[in-house]
């Protein structure tokens, strides 16, 4: 049987180039071995306000360029969260599950609540929801980024306290995790993440900008001193994340990178890699724009969340069952 796979990414903006490398692309990747399943999670987005008309508006562009990046609705289920109750459901059992000081361990709750005058408490259960998504399926491998580490950690062991407790039911996850692209980093301070809730637009590369953004801001990227175009991601931070975006984009290895630009210094490498960061993103971009206008993107939504029902149906059963809730 053929591994099954199931990430998902949060409707709240535009992805950066950070979503794509260290998550999207890879998913384009598994979905010629693997059996995979794509989510748009809208449930997970509302931990924070949202403003109902731009979700709406949200989901189906994460759909569109989830389609534009390569899923093909022929070989993945592509769904929304919320279309499909089982996630809601499981999501609850499983906050009866984990425990209120594993919850609080998490660094990405203590990142997200920090300084905040009002925290969820969706905010805070949100693993329990994250982890109800990648057990329902009986996923074997979930793709994501680095800072989803930690989430995957807790995952397993939620579903290993379960198992244990009531018998075999879910598979035991292994998170897939790039070495190299797991954590791109911000073009204005390459010690921190990428993120497209930066303050400032010019720390990272939307997956949306236009061609001219991309390049103004790949030029203002902060380099490091020197001029050596060498990868040590230890003394040279910023340019070694360069190299990394540049040797996803391209294809190329970081050896390669480093041998073509060597005793050329920083100018003329940033002049290229802005052209292989528009290179690898147009064509996503041109596709985006027709997938819109097309108006599929609605049905293979509908025909993602049915199949995706019929996928998780037996194991939400299952866990349902021994719970003890009367059928
Ligand atoms: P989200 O929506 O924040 O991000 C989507 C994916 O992009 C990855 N990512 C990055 N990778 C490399 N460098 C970066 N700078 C960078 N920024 C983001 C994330 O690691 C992620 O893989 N909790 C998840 C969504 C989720 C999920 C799931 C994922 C909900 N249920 C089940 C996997 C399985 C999140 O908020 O991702």
């Amino acid at each position: 049987m053929k591994h099954r796979v199931f990430s998902g990414i949060q409707p709240s903006g535009t992805l950066t180039l950070g979503n794509y490398l260290g998550a999207m692309k890879n998913f384009v990747t598994l979905q010629d071995e693997a059996d995979c399943i794509f989510c748009i999670v809208d449930l997970h987005a509302i931990t924070v306000p949202q403003e109902p008309e731009k979700l709406r508006q949200n989901s189906i562009n994460l759909a569109a360029l989830y389609l534009a990046s390569g899923i093909d609705p022929a070989k993945s289920t592509l769904f929304i969260q919320s279309h499909v109750p089982a996630h809601a459901e499981l999501g609850w059992m499983l906050q009866c599950v984990a425990y209120y000081g594993e919850l609080g361990r998490m660094t990405q709750f203590k990142d997200k609540s920090a300084k905040k005058e009002v925290v969820t408490a969706g905010l805070f259960t949100y693993p329990a929801l994250m982890a109800a998504d990648i057990l329902l399926y009986q996923t074997s491998l979930v793709p994501v980024g680095e800072d989803q580490k930690q989430h995957l950690e807790l995952t397993r062991d939620i579903a290993e306290r379960f198992n244990s407790k009531f018998g075999d039911t879910f598979t035991i996850p292994e998170p897939f995790i790039p070495k190299v692209g797991g954590r791109i980093m911000s073009l204005e301070e390459p010690t921190k993440k990428m993120s497209k809730s930066d303050e400032s637009a010019g720390a990272y590369i939307s997956m949306l900008d236009e061609p001219s953004v991309i390049r103004k801001k790949i030029s203002r990227a902060v380099t490091d001193s020197g001029r050596e175009v060498r990868y040590d991601p230890a003394e040279k931070a910023a340019i070694s994340n360069l190299m990394t975006i540049y040797s996803l984009c391209s294809g190329k290895s970081i050896e390669e990178i480093q041998a073509e630009y060597d005793g050329q210094g920083y100018g003329p490498f940033k002049k290229d890699l802005a052209e292989v960061v528009v290179a690898a993103l147009e064509p996503i971009q041109n596709r985006y724009r027709d997938l819109l206008q097309s108006g599929e993107v609605v049905d293979i939504l509908r025909q993602g969340a049915k199949r995706a029902s019929e996928q998780c149906g037996d194991t939400l059963a299952d866990v349902k069952s021994k719970f003890g809730f009367l059928s």
